[in-house]
């Protein structure tokens, strides 16, 4: 799994030949800063950018099969013993409103570097039948971390914030939410040279600037209701400086883009999950203290946890989830619920490119 924070890959080993995964190996593996950048850059209109995308699939996908060799090695695994990899790719376009979606990654070099089978291009399909192409992960929560009892809602704080609503005996619904911590990576990349702000303690340093979040939750992104999917397409630098007067402290800036992210994710969960008792966490933003102590502080009616307590790290749980949806290609079974995506139907998601 890479995800939209473009921080690095997240690799995992699975043995899905029971109902339980289990999670035998785990590596990651950082992005080098200029890949980062280069990602980045991809993410708007830019001369030559075809060839520019190409070039960089490329890349991913032998920063892939090093990550794939790593993790072998880690478990003691040949690659004749792995199935197949699920492999997200890296999103630098999501624009399913003009009926498509890009996740670089050449998988047919993967599966040439790694003599495994891969499945890739998971959200394509869901846009063809008329859906949003995500959140795809839903699928996968409500497989495997709904209760049959207590309402759960699942929240994955990554680049963009999404969550799965898991109400027992009601349909499982699921939605992008807002950013996550996308802008607050980005801000104080710019400010402090550094790429992410450790356990909000920059953030903690300032003071949120109520005029500010005013306008940012003006966004209607956080205000539609589902189906809705967002990216870097939206939130960005040049979406956060339209709002700046400029004259605001950066650390005071930072303080109100982490209530942003908590906002979206709490007034999503008091708007569309109501009655939710229990709440999960993961993604990196989990490990951001103060952004959790203020959830806490918004939602004091839910009991809020890692999704360590269900048995799944916090910090894996995306791209096991990604195994799991590849297995579901495999087994030619459809993994996008049509009441999250709003796809006309379910489909059988992913392309495979045979080892
Ligand atoms: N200790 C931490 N404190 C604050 N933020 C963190 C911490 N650890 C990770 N993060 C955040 O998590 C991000 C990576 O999260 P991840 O779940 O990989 O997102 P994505 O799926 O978008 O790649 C980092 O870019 C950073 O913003
Ligand atoms: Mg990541």
């Amino acid at each position: 799994m890479s995800g939209t924070s473009l921080d690095g890959i997240d690799a995992a080993l699975l043995d899905l030949s029971t109902t339980t995964p289990k999670l035998l190996a785990t590596h990651y593996q950082a992005y080098p800063a200029d890949l980062k950048d280069a990602l980045l850059a991809l993410h708007h209109p830019a001369h030559n950018e075809l060839h520019q995308a190409q070039l960089l699939a490329n890349e991913l996908a032998r920063g892939y099969a090093t990550a794939t060799a790593a993790l072998l090695q880690s478990a003691n695994t040949s690659p004749g013993q792995v199935r197949a990899i699920g492999c997200h790719g890296q999103t630098v376009r999501h624009r399913p409103e003009a009926g498509y979606t890009i996740q670089l990654g050449n998988a047919a070099l993967l599966a040439e570097l790694s003599q495994i089978s891969v499945v890739n291009d998971f959200r394509s399909r869901d846009i063809a039948a008329g859906g949003q192409g995500a959140p795809l992960v839903p699928a996968f929560h409500h497989q495997v971390l709904r209760h049959p009892d207590i309402h759960r809602v699942i929240v994955n704080i990554g680049g963009i914030s999404n969550l799965t609503n898991l109400p027992p005996g009601r349909a499982t619904t699921g939605f992008d939410c807002g950013p996550g911590n996308l802008l607050m990576d980005a801000w104080i990349a710019e400010h402090q040279g550094q790429p992410y702000d450790k356990d909000g303690a920059w953030a903690a340093s300032g003071k949120s600037i109520p005029h500010l979040l005013q306008a940012l939750l003006q966004e209607p992104f956080l205000h539609a209701p589902p189906p809705k999917s967002s990216g870097r397409d939206l939130f960005n630098m040049h979406w956060l400086k339209q709002r700046l007067s400029g004259n605001e402290a950066p650390a005071d800036v930072q303080a109100t883009l982490l209530e942003l992210t908590s906002y979206g994710i709490s007034n999503a969960i008091k708007q569309f999950c109501a009655g939710a008792e229990e709440i999960y966490l993961c993604g990196g933003g989990a490990h951001n203290h103060v952004l959790v102590q203020r959830l806490n502080t918004e939602l004091p009616n839910c009991r809020i946890a890692l999704t360590d307590q269900l048995g799944i790290g916090a910090d894996w749980l995306e791209a096991i989830a990604f195994a799991w949806l590849a297995q579901q290609t495999l087994h030619g079974r459809s993994a996008n619920l049509p009441a999250v995506t709003g796809a006309r139907h379910p489909c059988i998601l992913g392309a495979i490119y045979p080892a």
